[in-house]
């Protein structure tokens, strides 16, 4: 929560040591200014919860800076506490101020009245402070939704695209009684079925981030090799790295004994290196597994312009892309299902990057005991 900042507005100096004195509180910053035109200077520095304004000051009264108060918008809705030596009945001789909220204090001064009506406005403050943050979460969250939506729509609607145009193809060719030959065919269908992969992959990861929503991320734990789940998910990318021409090296030892689930950890290294390949800007790519101390470090790094510090957590969010994202279509799905996956084998998915310098995921998982 941030400092509610208040604002003491008097012409005498030991007045506002005074009224400083009792407003004084854990989580407030309380300024002062010997004048009108001070006082309108900070409020248009800072945020204000509250004014407690003195009516009788030389220069400019309360009365009138209230006035130009009201004149900005930035200072339109600080509520303004007027203190008031005169009567009650002088309240009604100032009406140029309906919009903000208004109150008095009568001199003398009485500590619990002056305390009591500032904690009022300050909590006031606070909930609608805390409401302006819930509603801009709300709609953070709203137009991440939309993006998504668009993203899915998007993504599904490409391979679909092929799909219909390839079925209107062979109806064509049916028509004319023109069947393609064997190889033609065998072509047709092996991009058929790459388009259906593709949206498989999508729906299986829209399938799992509802089940890591709720925590049912299911595992299947075995006793498995890490070196060769590393080599397979290497393997998996081996074209799409050559089309790219992204040399991908392995530094692993021959085996590498583990217990987990073997498909979702492979699926965790894809995830990389498919990251890797996308936003790597087709630099090398390093994959090397090994041990320190009990723990396995599986780490894929690459050479492109990596991941600024602002966004090292943000990217690990469902939904949420980086600002190397933006050229290339991605649900911003896949380093949060990781995370959740490394998790859920007791480990951690690190990054380390210095933009500029390449980025590098760094899967930590502990190894069962020696003997168990
Ligand atoms: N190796 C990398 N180098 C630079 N930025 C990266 C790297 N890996 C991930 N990022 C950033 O992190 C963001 C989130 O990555 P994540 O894998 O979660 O989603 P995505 O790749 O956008 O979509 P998908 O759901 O298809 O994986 C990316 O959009 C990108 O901006
Ligand atoms: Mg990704």
């Amino acid at each position: 929560m941030p400092e509610t900042n208040l604002l003491l507005v008097d012409d005498l100096r030991e007045n506002l040591v005074a009224l400083e004195a009792l407003v004084r509180g854990s989580g407030r910053r309380v300024f002062s200014a010997r004048g009108g035109e001070e006082a309108l200077s900070l409020m248009l520095e800072h945020p204000f919860a509250l004014a407690i304004v003195d009516v009788q000051m030389p220069s400019m009264d309360g009365f009138e800076l209230a006035e130009l108060m009201r004149g900005t918008e930035r200072t339109r809705h600080i509520p303004i506490v007027f203190v008031t030596a005169a009567g009650r009945e002088l309240n009604y001789a100032f009406r140029g101020y309906e919009t903000g909220a208004v109150d008095f204090l009568y001199k003398p001064l009485d500590p619990v009245a002056v305390r009591s009506k500032v904690d009022v406005f300050v909590d006031l403050y606070r909930q609608r402070q805390e409401l302006l943050r819930m509603q801009e979460q709300l709609e953070r969250a709203v137009k991440m939704r939309d993006d998504f939506l668009s993203m899915v729509s998007h993504e599904l609607r490409n391979p679909l695209n092929a799909l219909y145009l390839q079925a209107q193809l062979r109806q064509r060719m049916a028509a004319k009684g023109q069947p393609p030959d064997l190889a033609a065919f065998q072509k047709m269908v092996s991009r058929d079925e790459h388009q259906i992969r593709s949206m498989i992959r999508l729906l299986d990861d829209l399938l799992d981030i509802s089940r890591a929503r709720t925590g049912r991320l299911a595992m299947s734990p075995s006793e498995m090799d890490l070196a060769l789940a590393a080599r397979r998910a290497v393997e998996a990318v081996h074209d799409q790295a050559r089309t790219a021409g992204v040399q991908i090296s392995v530094e692993a030892p021959a085996a590498m004994g583990f217990v987990g689930d073997e498909f979702r950890l492979e699926q965790v290294v894809l995830n990389l290196l498919t990251n890797a390949l996308r936003y790597g800007r087709g630099q090398p790519v390093a994959v090397r597994l090994r041990t320190e101390g009990r723990e396995a470090l599986l780490s894929v790094r690459d050479q492109g312009p990596g991941v600024p510090a602002a966004e090292q957590e943000r990217i690990f969010q469902q939904f949420e892309r980086g600002s190397t994202g933006g050229q290339v279509a991605g649900l911003g799905l896949g380093l949060f299902i990781s995370r959740q996956i490394v998790e859920a084998h007791g480990g951690r998915l690190e990054l380390r990057s210095d933009p500029g310098d390449g980025a590098e995921f760094t899967l930590r998982l502990p190894l069962p005991a020696a003997g168990a």
